[in-house]
């Protein structure tokens, strides 16, 4: 290969020309490999004077370098070119519509637990916990209802041994509230949870939901009591119900109160779901016994409470209009559906 023949305007057009890797391979090949045309033109040199030699040499010295660097910007180039195209190859369209979630509905029960607690935390109120499986001593000892009381028989449950028993109402937290607290004031919690009875019915199933409250500070009265739930009865059932406080007992409050509202249905006129009294009775309430205050460490001459239970399923009754408390309990989705825009 002689010198005069190349060109270096047409290498570097066929470099530019190339349209592959294997296209770029094969030039680079060509001309620089070891049996490439430049080298080719080094192992001619012997039959030439070392002038020749010299100048010769820079030339395609120079030309070669060229090459060289056409060739790099060629294979970079051709690598921003693929790149590109495997990002339009592999591009997403994200303009296509998702596909729909379905969401589910909240059962009314935990509706009414989420009412109820957002209404107490807004009061300062704190949300407390205990065990479903509760000792004797804690869920009627504590609470001034020793072994041999009465009013244990309204609350016949499930008993796992002589000193053990799935919980029959949520006051059992009082008890560990107060012993946790050690005397100290104030107390201010609710606690919602679910409790066990003999029961059976449209109306009563063995297990149940409950939102126990107790207040514990100095200079609390039954004003505080009347207070707060004629504002829960109001915030549950709307602004313009009355309220009303029956005398009734427990042994763990005194005085002791049943508490209802007038009956939302018939405006307190009388119909079928206030049995024709215009009252729906919705909770128990009461003024801590100082009993109770006294067995769990607290003096009962420098504080006083008021304590307060309501059943949640009642409510969700009667606020949705449900007839059988079953419905909350079997997990049937059309019942539960109904639901779904009160979540919201
Ligand atoms: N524990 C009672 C029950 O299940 C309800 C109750 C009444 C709770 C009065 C209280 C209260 O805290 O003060 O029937």
């Amino acid at each position: 290969m002689n010198i005069e023949n190349l060109n270096l305007d047409e290498i570097l057009q066929e470099i530019e020309n190339a349209k592959s890797k294997e296209e770029i391979e094969r030039i680079k090949n060509k001309y620089l490999s070891k049996k490439g045309i430049f080298l080719s033109i080094f192992a001619s040199f012997a039959s030439l004077t070392k002038e020749e030699k010299v100048s010769i040499g820079a030339r395609i010295n120079k030309m070669k370098m060229s090459v060289e660097d056409k060739l790099k910007q060629k294979e970079l180039s051709q690598f921003y070119e693929e790149i590109n195209q495997r990002i339009e190859n592999e591009k997403i369209d994200i303009s296509l519509p998702s596909r729909k979630q379905k969401l589910g509905a909240k059962n009314p029960f935990q509706l009414v637990v989420d009412d109820i607690t957002e209404f107490f935390l807004n009061m300062g109120y704190k949300v407390a916990d205990g065990p479903e499986v509760e000792l004797d001593h804690f869920n009627f000892e504590l609470l001034n209802t020793p072994k041999d009381h009465p009013a244990r028989d309204m609350q016949d449950s499930f008993f796992i041994n002589q000193n053990t028993l799935l919980r029959s109402h949520t006051s059992a937290v009082q008890a560990h509230v107060m012993q946790d607290a050690k005397g100290q004031v104030p107390i201010k919690i609710i606690c919602p949870g679910k409790v066990y009875r003999r029961d059976n019915d449209a109306t009563h199933s063995h297990q149940f939901g409950q939102v126990e409250g107790l207040v514990i500070d100095k200079n609390i009265s039954m004003g505080n009591l009347m207070e707060t739930l004629t504002l829960l009865l109001r915030h549950l059932f709307g602004k313009n119900r009355e309220v009303r406080f029956r005398p009734s007992y427990f042994p763990f409050t005194e005085p002791s109160v049943e508490v209802d509202v007038s009956c939302f249905n018939c405006n307190g006129k009388g119909c079928s779901l206030c049995k024709d009294t215009g009252w729906i009775e919705i909770l128990g309430s009461g003024m801590v016994h100082p009993n109770v205050l006294r067995l769990n460490n607290f003096d009962d001459k420098k504080y006083q409470g008021f304590a307060f239970g309501i059943g949640i399923d009642r409510i969700a009754m009667l606020k949705y209009g449900i007839d059988d408390i079953k419905g909350i309990y079997t997990n049937n989705v059309e019942f539960l559906e109904q639901f779904a825009k009160e979540g919201e």
